[in-house]
């Protein structure tokens, strides 16, 4: 399962990019209007600094200004994805850029329905959201297993990417489920290398290395 990170912050990229372990960023329009400035100042840093999928968001309504939008988006760079809405509109304009050979993310899915269209469509990714599921009482996780299921046995190519992950077991469950991709924010990701027995023990190690190299104590060679 790849990981990504959800965020437009460079500051954020750059320090997970530093791990070894990012594979792609996913953006949205809240994310970047975050940032402030220029969004595609923002967008094109980002492009630039990971060498992996970066999902930038159409925010045109009609199909025609939405594939216009993203036929621009994907000329940035060679490793922009195009983000659409799962609304009418995102997959007439999502078909026609898949259809030119530009990768598609079909975003804001909430169903498996939604999901069967996405990969109708030919998108390179489905964006299920289980985090925002969960807060309104529905199982976001048993939407991805649903989804994951759906596409091993219809032989969908898209990749599924769980998305809207709010916690570490979050993101372990969706690689057990068999997500192909989970995109996390930065606090999640950071979370990911935490364990209170790595820090405990490896305090403990460093404690005793230290002790080795202490010279001896004044007293060290008298015998009682
Ligand atoms: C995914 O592409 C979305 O940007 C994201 O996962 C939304 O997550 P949120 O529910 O934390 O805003």
């Amino acid at each position: 399962m790849r990981l990504f990170l959800d965020t437009a912050s460079i500051d954020e990229i750059r320090e997970i990019n530093r791990w070894g372990v990012l594979s792609g960023v996913t953006t949205n329009p809240s994310l970047v209007a975050k940032e402030g400035g220029d969004p595609e100042a923002v967008w094109k840093e980002i492009l630039a600094e990971v060498d992996g999928d970066i999902s930038l968001e159409t925010t045109e309504l009609e199909a025609g200004p939405m594939y216009e939008q993203g036929q621009r988006l994907a000329g940035m760079a060679p490793n922009a994805v195009v983000k659409v809405p799962m609304i009418p509109a995102g997959l007439e304009a999502g078909k026609r850029l898949a259809g030119e050979g530009i990768r598609v993310n079909v975003t804001l899915v909430f169903s498996a329905a939604q999901a069967i269209l996405a990969a109708e469509i030919g998108a390179y990714c489905v964006s299920p959201f289980l985090g925002r599921l969960d807060d309104v009482g529905s199982d976001g996780m048993k939407l991805l297993h649903d989804i994951c299921e759906i596409y091993a046995v219809q032989g969908y190519a898209s990749n599924v990417l769980a998305a809207s992950l709010r916690h570490p077991m979050h993101v372990v469950e969706s690689a057990l489920a068999g997500a192909d991709i989970a995109t996390m924010p930065y606090d999640v990701f950071t979370k990911l290398v935490k364990h209170p027995l790595t820090d405990s023990g490896l305090e403990r190690f460093l404690a005793d290395w230290r002790a080795l190299h202490e010279p001896p104590g004044p007293d060290a060679d008298q015998q009682p």
